[in-house]
Protein backbone atom coordinates (compact mmCIF):
# COMPACT_ATOMS: atom_id res chain seq x y z
CA UNK A 1 0.00 0.00 0.00
CA UNK A 2 1.14 3.26 -0.96
CA UNK A 3 2.08 6.04 1.92
CA UNK A 4 -0.82 8.49 1.69
CA UNK A 5 0.46 10.62 4.76
CA UNK A 6 -0.31 14.29 5.22
CA UNK A 7 2.47 16.95 4.09
CA UNK A 8 2.92 20.23 5.94
CA UNK A 9 0.10 22.36 4.19
CA UNK A 10 -2.43 19.80 4.00
CA UNK A 11 -4.67 20.41 6.83
CA UNK A 12 -7.16 23.00 7.67
CA UNK A 13 -5.66 25.38 9.97
CA UNK A 14 -8.22 24.25 12.81
CA UNK A 15 -6.68 20.70 12.46
CA UNK A 16 -3.66 22.01 13.97
CA UNK A 17 -5.71 23.96 16.77
CA UNK A 18 -3.99 23.59 20.44
CA UNK A 19 -6.79 22.04 22.37
CA UNK A 20 -7.16 25.21 24.50
CA UNK A 21 -8.11 27.31 21.12
CA UNK A 22 -10.69 24.38 19.83
CA UNK A 23 -12.61 24.73 23.14
CA UNK A 24 -12.89 28.10 23.24
CA UNK A 25 -14.65 27.74 20.02
CA UNK A 26 -16.83 25.27 20.91
CA UNK A 27 -17.74 27.55 23.66
CA UNK A 28 -18.66 30.09 21.62
CA UNK A 29 -20.58 28.14 19.18
CA UNK A 30 -22.38 25.76 21.58
CA UNK A 31 -24.00 29.36 23.07
CA UNK A 32 -24.93 30.07 19.68
CA UNK A 33 -26.76 26.83 18.87
CA UNK A 34 -28.45 26.44 22.15
CA UNK A 35 -29.30 30.21 21.50
CA UNK A 36 -30.72 29.69 18.06
CA UNK A 37 -32.48 26.28 19.03
CA UNK A 38 -34.50 28.01 22.32
CA UNK A 39 -35.31 30.80 20.33
CA UNK A 40 -36.43 28.75 16.83
CA UNK A 41 -37.64 25.66 17.64
CA UNK A 42 -40.68 25.10 19.68
CA UNK A 43 -39.53 21.58 20.82
CA UNK A 44 -36.66 22.81 22.09
CA UNK A 45 -38.13 25.99 24.19
CA UNK A 46 -40.67 23.51 25.93
CA UNK A 47 -37.91 20.76 26.56
CA UNK A 48 -35.34 23.54 28.26
CA UNK A 49 -38.20 24.99 30.27
CA UNK A 50 -39.61 21.73 31.59
CA UNK A 51 -35.78 21.11 32.56
CA UNK A 52 -35.46 24.75 34.23
CA UNK A 53 -32.40 25.68 31.95
CA UNK A 54 -31.82 28.60 29.36
CA UNK A 55 -29.12 28.88 26.72
CA UNK A 56 -27.58 31.46 29.38
CA UNK A 57 -27.01 28.59 31.97
CA UNK A 58 -24.10 27.55 29.45
CA UNK A 59 -20.55 29.40 31.44
CA UNK A 60 -18.61 26.03 30.69
CA UNK A 61 -18.76 22.92 28.27
CA UNK A 62 -19.74 20.80 31.29
CA UNK A 63 -22.56 22.71 31.56
CA UNK A 64 -24.45 21.11 28.77
CA UNK A 65 -24.86 18.06 31.03
CA UNK A 66 -27.65 20.27 32.46
CA UNK A 67 -29.95 20.29 28.94
CA UNK A 68 -31.94 17.92 28.09
CA UNK A 69 -31.65 14.99 25.48
CA UNK A 70 -32.97 14.52 22.28
CA UNK A 71 -34.11 11.50 21.16
CA UNK A 72 -35.45 9.80 17.55
CA UNK A 73 -39.11 9.88 18.65
CA UNK A 74 -38.68 14.04 18.91
CA UNK A 75 -37.59 14.11 15.26
CA UNK A 76 -40.53 11.41 14.37
CA UNK A 77 -43.37 13.70 16.41
CA UNK A 78 -42.23 16.83 14.74
CA UNK A 79 -42.40 15.37 11.22
CA UNK A 80 -42.08 16.66 8.76
CA UNK A 81 -40.42 19.40 9.42
CA UNK A 82 -40.99 20.98 12.86
CA UNK A 83 -37.51 20.94 13.99
CA UNK A 84 -36.19 23.45 11.40
CA UNK A 85 -35.22 26.91 13.13
CA UNK A 86 -35.25 28.54 9.39
CA UNK A 87 -38.38 29.28 7.78
CA UNK A 88 -39.01 26.28 5.23
CA UNK A 89 -37.93 28.36 1.75
CA UNK A 90 -34.41 29.07 3.23
CA UNK A 91 -33.56 25.24 3.81
CA UNK A 92 -32.23 24.24 0.31
CA UNK A 93 -32.16 20.51 0.72
CA UNK A 94 -34.03 17.64 2.71
CA UNK A 95 -32.79 14.17 3.39
CA UNK A 96 -34.36 11.33 5.42
CA UNK A 97 -34.12 8.06 7.07
CA UNK A 98 -36.05 4.88 5.87
CA UNK A 99 -37.45 4.10 9.08
CA UNK A 100 -37.90 0.50 9.36
CA UNK A 101 -41.13 1.27 11.85
CA UNK A 102 -43.32 4.60 11.70
CA UNK A 103 -43.03 7.53 9.52
CA UNK A 104 -39.17 8.37 8.13
CA UNK A 105 -37.18 10.89 10.19
CA UNK A 106 -36.77 13.88 8.17
CA UNK A 107 -33.86 16.28 8.52
CA UNK A 108 -33.12 19.72 6.71
CA UNK A 109 -30.15 22.01 5.71
CA UNK A 110 -29.67 25.59 4.58
CA UNK A 111 -27.11 26.29 1.93
CA UNK A 112 -24.60 27.26 4.63
CA UNK A 113 -24.99 23.77 6.20
CA UNK A 114 -24.42 21.87 3.13
CA UNK A 115 -21.26 24.04 2.63
CA UNK A 116 -20.42 23.01 6.23
CA UNK A 117 -20.98 18.94 5.74
CA UNK A 118 -19.13 19.18 2.04
CA UNK A 119 -16.16 21.12 4.14
CA UNK A 120 -16.10 18.47 7.00
CA UNK A 121 -16.69 15.55 4.45
CA UNK A 122 -13.69 17.08 2.09
CA UNK A 123 -11.37 17.24 5.55
CA UNK A 124 -11.95 13.44 6.32
CA UNK A 125 -11.17 12.40 2.44
CA UNK A 126 -8.34 14.38 3.30
CA UNK A 127 -7.80 12.53 6.95
CA UNK A 128 -8.30 9.30 4.10
CA UNK A 129 -5.05 10.10 1.97
CA UNK A 130 -7.19 11.95 -0.61
CA UNK A 131 -6.24 15.52 -2.07
CA UNK A 132 -7.45 17.90 -5.03
CA UNK A 133 -7.39 16.34 -8.24
CA UNK A 134 -8.10 12.47 -6.89
CA UNK A 135 -10.93 10.58 -8.47
CA UNK A 136 -13.28 8.99 -6.29
CA UNK A 137 -16.07 6.42 -6.77
CA UNK A 138 -19.02 6.92 -5.00
CA UNK A 139 -21.07 4.06 -4.45
CA UNK A 140 -23.35 4.86 -1.38
CA UNK A 141 -26.65 5.11 -2.23
CA UNK A 142 -28.25 8.69 -4.07
CA UNK A 143 -31.52 9.83 -2.72
CA UNK A 144 -32.97 10.24 0.75
CA UNK A 145 -30.15 8.84 2.19
CA UNK A 146 -27.14 10.95 3.21
CA UNK A 147 -24.65 8.66 2.38
CA UNK A 148 -24.11 9.31 -1.54
CA UNK A 149 -25.01 12.87 -1.82
CA UNK A 150 -22.69 13.98 1.50
CA UNK A 151 -19.56 11.88 -0.15
CA UNK A 152 -20.22 13.78 -3.65
CA UNK A 153 -20.16 17.19 -2.31
CA UNK A 154 -17.84 16.31 -0.31
CA UNK A 155 -15.10 15.28 -3.17
CA UNK A 156 -16.42 18.19 -5.17
CA UNK A 157 -15.20 20.53 -2.19
CA UNK A 158 -11.79 18.61 -2.05
CA UNK A 159 -10.99 20.10 -5.72
CA UNK A 160 -11.55 16.03 -6.68
CA UNK A 161 -13.36 14.26 -9.83
CA UNK A 162 -16.15 12.83 -8.56
CA UNK A 163 -18.05 9.54 -9.81
CA UNK A 164 -21.44 9.09 -9.00
CA UNK A 165 -22.04 5.63 -9.40
CA UNK A 166 -24.51 5.17 -6.49
CA UNK A 167 -25.28 2.12 -5.08
CA UNK A 168 -26.45 -1.11 -6.77
CA UNK A 169 -25.43 -2.74 -10.34
CA UNK A 170 -22.41 -4.53 -9.09
CA UNK A 171 -21.06 -5.51 -12.13
CA UNK A 172 -21.15 -2.28 -13.89
CA UNK A 173 -19.06 -0.76 -10.18
CA UNK A 174 -15.89 -3.30 -11.62
CA UNK A 175 -15.93 -1.87 -15.04
CA UNK A 176 -16.45 1.45 -14.31
CA UNK A 177 -13.08 1.05 -11.62
CA UNK A 178 -11.27 -0.30 -14.38
CA UNK A 179 -11.66 1.99 -17.03
CA UNK A 180 -12.04 5.01 -14.83
CA UNK A 181 -9.15 4.07 -12.21
CA UNK A 182 -10.37 6.30 -9.50
CA UNK A 183 -8.00 6.55 -6.37
CA UNK A 184 -10.46 6.50 -3.73
CA UNK A 185 -13.71 4.68 -3.25
CA UNK A 186 -16.84 5.56 -0.75
CA UNK A 187 -18.89 2.36 -0.66
CA UNK A 188 -20.25 0.51 2.96
CA UNK A 189 -17.83 -2.35 3.91
CA UNK A 190 -20.43 -4.78 3.41
CA UNK A 191 -20.82 -3.55 -0.31
CA UNK A 192 -17.29 -3.47 -1.47
CA UNK A 193 -17.05 -7.36 -0.27
CA UNK A 194 -19.74 -7.96 -2.76
CA UNK A 195 -17.90 -5.65 -5.25
CA UNK A 196 -15.02 -7.88 -4.57
CA UNK A 197 -17.00 -11.01 -5.51
CA UNK A 198 -17.50 -9.62 -8.21
CA UNK A 199 -14.02 -8.74 -9.78
CA UNK A 200 -13.28 -12.27 -9.01
CA UNK A 201 -16.44 -13.44 -10.63
CA UNK A 202 -15.03 -11.18 -13.81
CA UNK A 203 -11.40 -12.93 -13.80
CA UNK A 204 -9.70 -9.82 -12.73
CA UNK A 205 -7.19 -9.25 -9.88
CA UNK A 206 -8.64 -6.48 -7.52
CA UNK A 207 -5.02 -5.66 -6.08
CA UNK A 208 -4.33 -4.55 -9.45
CA UNK A 209 -7.07 -2.24 -9.53
CA UNK A 210 -5.94 1.74 -9.15
CA UNK A 211 -7.39 1.88 -5.93
CA UNK A 212 -5.33 3.28 -3.02
CA UNK A 213 -7.80 4.40 -0.69
CA UNK A 214 -11.47 3.19 0.40
CA UNK A 215 -13.80 5.30 2.73
CA UNK A 216 -15.83 3.01 4.31
CA UNK A 217 -18.89 3.44 7.04
CA UNK A 218 -22.73 3.70 7.07
CA UNK A 219 -22.53 0.60 9.36
CA UNK A 220 -20.09 -1.12 12.00
CA UNK A 221 -17.39 -2.93 10.57
CA UNK A 222 -14.14 -4.61 12.85
CA UNK A 223 -10.40 -4.41 12.60
CA UNK A 224 -10.37 -7.70 11.06
CA UNK A 225 -12.71 -6.79 7.65
CA UNK A 226 -10.49 -4.25 7.73
CA UNK A 227 -7.28 -6.15 7.24
CA UNK A 228 -9.44 -8.17 4.36
CA UNK A 229 -10.49 -5.93 2.41
CA UNK A 230 -6.82 -4.13 2.82
CA UNK A 231 -5.42 -7.50 2.11
CA UNK A 232 -7.95 -8.30 -1.04
CA UNK A 233 -7.43 -4.78 -2.80
CA UNK A 234 -4.13 -3.78 -2.14
CA UNK A 235 -5.36 -0.42 -0.57
CA UNK A 236 -5.70 1.29 2.36
CA UNK A 237 -9.42 0.67 4.49
CA UNK A 238 -10.55 3.75 6.67
CA UNK A 239 -13.50 4.54 8.44
CA UNK A 240 -16.17 7.23 8.72
CA UNK A 241 -18.64 8.33 10.72
CA UNK A 242 -22.04 10.04 10.78
CA UNK A 243 -25.89 10.02 10.84
CA UNK A 244 -27.74 12.09 9.23
CA UNK A 245 -29.97 13.53 12.87
CA UNK A 246 -26.73 15.22 12.67
CA UNK A 247 -24.93 15.94 9.32
CA UNK A 248 -24.67 12.88 7.14
CA UNK A 249 -21.03 11.27 6.73
CA UNK A 250 -18.02 12.99 7.63
CA UNK A 251 -18.82 13.57 11.56
CA UNK A 252 -15.50 11.73 12.14
CA UNK A 253 -13.30 10.01 10.01
CA UNK A 254 -9.63 7.94 10.55
CA UNK A 255 -6.76 9.37 9.66
CA UNK A 256 -4.70 6.91 7.40
CA UNK A 257 -1.27 7.45 8.93
CA UNK A 258 -2.63 6.27 12.09
CA UNK A 259 -5.88 4.14 11.82
CA UNK A 260 -6.38 4.03 15.31
CA UNK A 261 -9.93 5.41 15.86
CA UNK A 262 -11.88 8.11 14.25
CA UNK A 263 -10.81 12.02 14.93
CA UNK A 264 -14.58 13.92 15.71
CA UNK A 265 -14.58 17.18 13.59
CA UNK A 266 -15.25 18.85 16.95
CA UNK A 267 -15.33 22.79 15.52
CA UNK A 268 -18.81 21.20 14.27
CA UNK A 269 -19.59 18.70 16.11
CA UNK A 270 -19.93 17.97 20.16
CA UNK A 271 -19.87 14.79 21.50
CA UNK A 272 -20.31 13.09 25.28
CA UNK A 273 -20.66 9.61 25.98
CA UNK A 274 -23.09 8.98 28.68
CA UNK A 275 -24.19 6.13 30.48
CA UNK A 276 -27.28 4.73 28.72
CA UNK A 277 -28.96 3.51 31.31
CA UNK A 278 -28.84 6.87 33.63
CA UNK A 279 -27.99 9.59 31.01
CA UNK A 280 -25.08 10.39 33.10
CA UNK A 281 -21.92 11.99 31.62
CA UNK A 282 -18.71 9.80 31.46
CA UNK A 283 -15.20 11.10 31.63
CA UNK A 284 -13.27 10.18 28.21
CA UNK A 285 -11.95 6.55 27.88
CA UNK A 286 -15.55 5.76 29.09
CA UNK A 287 -17.23 3.47 27.05
CA UNK A 288 -20.64 4.27 26.63
CA UNK A 289 -23.77 5.84 24.18
CA UNK A 290 -22.75 8.89 21.93
CA UNK A 291 -24.49 11.52 22.29
CA UNK A 292 -23.82 14.34 19.93
CA UNK A 293 -24.84 18.49 19.82
CA UNK A 294 -24.14 20.31 16.54
CA UNK A 295 -22.41 23.96 17.14
CA UNK A 296 -22.65 25.42 13.75
CA UNK A 297 -25.69 24.00 12.28
CA UNK A 298 -28.44 26.22 11.26
CA UNK A 299 -31.31 24.69 9.40
CA UNK A 300 -32.07 21.70 11.95
CA UNK A 301 -29.72 22.69 15.02
CA UNK A 302 -29.53 19.36 17.48
CA UNK A 303 -29.20 19.23 21.06
CA UNK A 304 -27.43 16.51 22.92
CA UNK A 305 -28.66 14.01 20.44
CA UNK A 306 -28.46 10.06 21.46
CA UNK A 307 -26.88 8.48 18.85
CA UNK A 308 -27.43 4.48 20.38
CA UNK A 309 -24.20 4.09 18.87
CA UNK A 310 -21.83 2.64 21.93
CA UNK A 311 -18.19 3.41 21.64
CA UNK A 312 -15.35 5.80 23.80
CA UNK A 313 -13.86 9.07 23.82
CA UNK A 314 -10.13 9.45 23.36
CA UNK A 315 -7.34 11.83 23.24
CA UNK A 316 -6.21 12.79 19.67
CA UNK A 317 -2.96 11.07 17.84
CA UNK A 318 -2.75 12.35 14.37
CA UNK A 319 -4.55 15.29 15.04
CA UNK A 320 -5.27 17.55 18.39
CA UNK A 321 -9.35 16.61 17.81
CA UNK A 322 -10.66 13.73 19.86
CA UNK A 323 -11.08 10.23 18.93
CA UNK A 324 -13.63 7.92 19.00
CA UNK A 325 -12.85 4.37 18.90
CA UNK A 326 -14.35 2.13 16.10
CA UNK A 327 -18.25 1.63 16.84
CA UNK A 328 -18.76 -1.77 17.90
CA UNK A 329 -22.52 -1.70 18.03
CA UNK A 330 -25.61 0.17 18.34
CA UNK A 331 -27.94 -0.55 21.15
CA UNK A 332 -30.42 -1.39 19.05
CA UNK A 333 -28.58 -4.08 17.43
CA UNK A 334 -27.75 -5.86 20.69
CA UNK A 335 -28.86 -9.08 21.37
CA UNK A 336 -29.09 -10.74 24.51
CA UNK A 337 -28.84 -14.53 24.48
CA UNK A 338 -29.55 -16.58 27.57
CA UNK A 339 -27.77 -13.76 29.37
CA UNK A 340 -25.09 -12.97 27.32
CA UNK A 341 -25.03 -9.44 25.32
CA UNK A 342 -23.90 -10.24 21.95
CA UNK A 343 -23.44 -7.88 18.69
CA UNK A 344 -23.32 -8.59 15.34
CA UNK A 345 -19.35 -7.58 15.10
CA UNK A 346 -18.20 -10.31 17.60
CA UNK A 347 -19.63 -12.72 15.21
CA UNK A 348 -17.70 -10.84 12.57
CA UNK A 349 -14.27 -11.44 14.13
CA UNK A 350 -14.80 -14.86 14.76
CA UNK A 351 -16.25 -15.55 11.11
CA UNK A 352 -13.02 -13.64 10.11
CA UNK A 353 -10.85 -15.70 11.98
CA UNK A 354 -12.19 -18.94 10.76
CA UNK A 355 -10.30 -20.55 8.11
CA UNK A 356 -11.80 -21.50 4.58
CA UNK A 357 -14.91 -19.30 5.07
CA UNK A 358 -15.50 -16.43 2.79
CA UNK A 359 -16.33 -13.06 4.91
CA UNK A 360 -20.01 -12.71 4.27
CA UNK A 361 -22.45 -13.54 7.04
CA UNK A 362 -26.20 -13.13 8.55
CA UNK A 363 -27.16 -14.10 11.46
CA UNK A 364 -30.93 -15.82 12.43
CA UNK A 365 -32.56 -15.81 15.76
CA UNK A 366 -34.95 -18.29 16.15
CA UNK A 367 -37.20 -19.54 19.11
CA UNK A 368 -35.64 -23.18 20.65
CA UNK A 369 -37.80 -24.26 23.40
CA UNK A 370 -38.74 -21.07 25.13
CA UNK A 371 -35.35 -20.01 24.68
CA UNK A 372 -33.88 -17.89 22.36
CA UNK A 373 -31.18 -19.25 19.99
CA UNK A 374 -28.95 -17.80 17.03
CA UNK A 375 -27.67 -19.59 14.26
CA UNK A 376 -24.63 -18.58 11.89
CA UNK A 377 -24.98 -18.29 8.15
CA UNK A 378 -21.81 -18.54 6.46
CA UNK A 379 -20.51 -19.45 3.23
CA UNK A 380 -17.19 -21.72 2.12
CA UNK A 381 -14.67 -20.27 0.22
CA UNK A 382 -14.77 -21.65 -3.09
CA UNK A 383 -11.37 -23.44 -2.16
CA UNK A 384 -12.81 -25.15 0.86
CA UNK A 385 -16.06 -25.36 -0.16
CA UNK A 386 -15.71 -29.80 0.13
CA UNK A 387 -17.34 -31.42 3.21
CA UNK A 388 -14.21 -32.23 5.02
CA UNK A 389 -13.19 -28.60 5.01
CA UNK A 390 -16.76 -27.51 5.73
CA UNK A 391 -17.55 -29.72 8.72
CA UNK A 392 -14.17 -28.34 10.17
CA UNK A 393 -15.16 -24.93 9.68
CA UNK A 394 -18.30 -25.76 11.28
CA UNK A 395 -16.58 -26.76 14.34
CA UNK A 396 -14.06 -23.78 14.27
CA UNK A 397 -16.74 -21.49 14.36
CA UNK A 398 -18.68 -22.80 16.97
CA UNK A 399 -15.65 -23.08 19.67
CA UNK A 400 -14.51 -19.72 18.82
CA UNK A 401 -17.72 -18.14 18.93
CA UNK A 402 -18.77 -19.91 22.52
CA UNK A 403 -14.98 -19.45 23.52
CA UNK A 404 -14.86 -15.35 22.67
CA UNK A 405 -18.12 -14.54 22.62
CA UNK A 406 -19.97 -17.00 25.58
CA UNK A 407 -22.43 -18.36 23.66
CA UNK A 408 -23.61 -21.60 21.88
CA UNK A 409 -24.51 -21.04 18.68
CA UNK A 410 -25.71 -23.62 15.69
CA UNK A 411 -23.40 -22.50 12.38
CA UNK A 412 -24.25 -23.44 8.51
CA UNK A 413 -21.45 -23.33 5.95
CA UNK A 414 -23.54 -23.19 2.65
CA UNK A 415 -22.12 -23.00 -0.78
CA UNK A 416 -20.54 -19.93 -1.99
CA UNK A 417 -22.66 -17.34 -2.85
CA UNK A 418 -25.34 -18.62 -0.49
CA UNK A 419 -25.41 -15.88 1.98
CA UNK A 420 -27.64 -12.80 1.04
CA UNK A 421 -25.68 -9.95 -0.27
CA UNK A 422 -25.17 -5.98 0.44
CA UNK A 423 -25.89 -3.45 -1.78
CA UNK A 424 -25.92 -0.52 0.92
CA UNK A 425 -26.36 -1.49 4.78
CA UNK A 426 -26.09 -5.09 5.69
CA UNK A 427 -28.53 -6.89 6.87
CA UNK A 428 -27.34 -8.87 9.91
CA UNK A 429 -29.84 -10.07 11.45
CA UNK A 430 -33.09 -11.84 10.90
CA UNK A 431 -35.76 -12.20 13.54
CA UNK A 432 -37.52 -15.07 13.21
CA UNK A 433 -38.54 -15.72 16.69
CA UNK A 434 -41.58 -16.54 17.87
CA UNK A 435 -43.84 -13.37 19.22
CA UNK A 436 -43.74 -13.38 22.78
O1 LIG B 1 -25.19 6.12 7.62
C1 LIG B 1 -24.36 8.36 7.28
C2 LIG B 1 -23.15 7.80 6.63
C3 LIG B 1 -23.13 7.56 5.27
C4 LIG B 1 -22.01 7.56 7.38
C5 LIG B 1 -21.99 7.08 4.67
C6 LIG B 1 -20.85 7.10 6.79
C7 LIG B 1 -20.85 6.85 5.43
P1 LIG B 1 -27.75 7.14 8.82
O2 LIG B 1 -28.37 6.39 7.71
O3 LIG B 1 -28.54 8.19 9.52
O4 LIG B 1 -26.47 7.90 8.31
O5 LIG B 1 -27.23 6.08 9.85
C8 LIG B 1 -26.49 6.48 10.98
O6 LIG B 1 -25.26 4.39 10.98
O7 LIG B 1 -25.92 6.09 14.05
C9 LIG B 1 -24.46 4.33 13.19
O8 LIG B 1 -25.28 3.43 13.90
C10 LIG B 1 -24.25 3.80 11.78
N1 LIG B 1 -22.93 4.21 11.29
C11 LIG B 1 -22.63 5.21 10.45
N2 LIG B 1 -21.29 5.23 10.21
C12 LIG B 1 -20.75 4.22 10.94
C13 LIG B 1 -19.44 3.72 11.14
C14 LIG B 1 -25.36 7.33 7.74
N3 LIG B 1 -18.39 4.24 10.51
C15 LIG B 1 -26.06 5.27 11.77
N4 LIG B 1 -19.28 2.67 12.00
C16 LIG B 1 -25.18 5.64 12.95
C17 LIG B 1 -20.33 2.13 12.63
C18 LIG B 1 -21.81 3.58 11.63
N5 LIG B 1 -21.58 2.54 12.46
Amino acid sequence: MKDLSPKPGDLDPIELASIDEIRALQLDRLRWSLRHAYDNVPMYRAKFDAAGVHPDDLHDLSDLARFPFTLKSDLRENYPFGLFAVPREQIARIHASSGTTGKPTVVGYTKNDIDMWASVVARSLRASGLRAGDMVHVAYGYGLFTGGLGAHYGVEKLGGTVVPMGGGQTEKQVGLITDFQPKGIMVTPSYILNILEAFHKAGLDPRETSLEVGVFGAEPWTNAMRLEIEDAFDMHAVDIYGLSEVIGPGVANECVETKDGLHIWEDHFYPEIIDPATGEVLPDGEKGELVFTTITKEGMPIIRYRTRDLTRLMAGTARSMRRMEKVTGRSDDMMILRGVNVFPTQIEEEVMATGGLAPYFQIELYTSGRMDAMRVLVEATPDAADELSRTAATRMLVKRIKDHVGISTEVEVGDPGSVARSQGKAVRVVDKRNPA
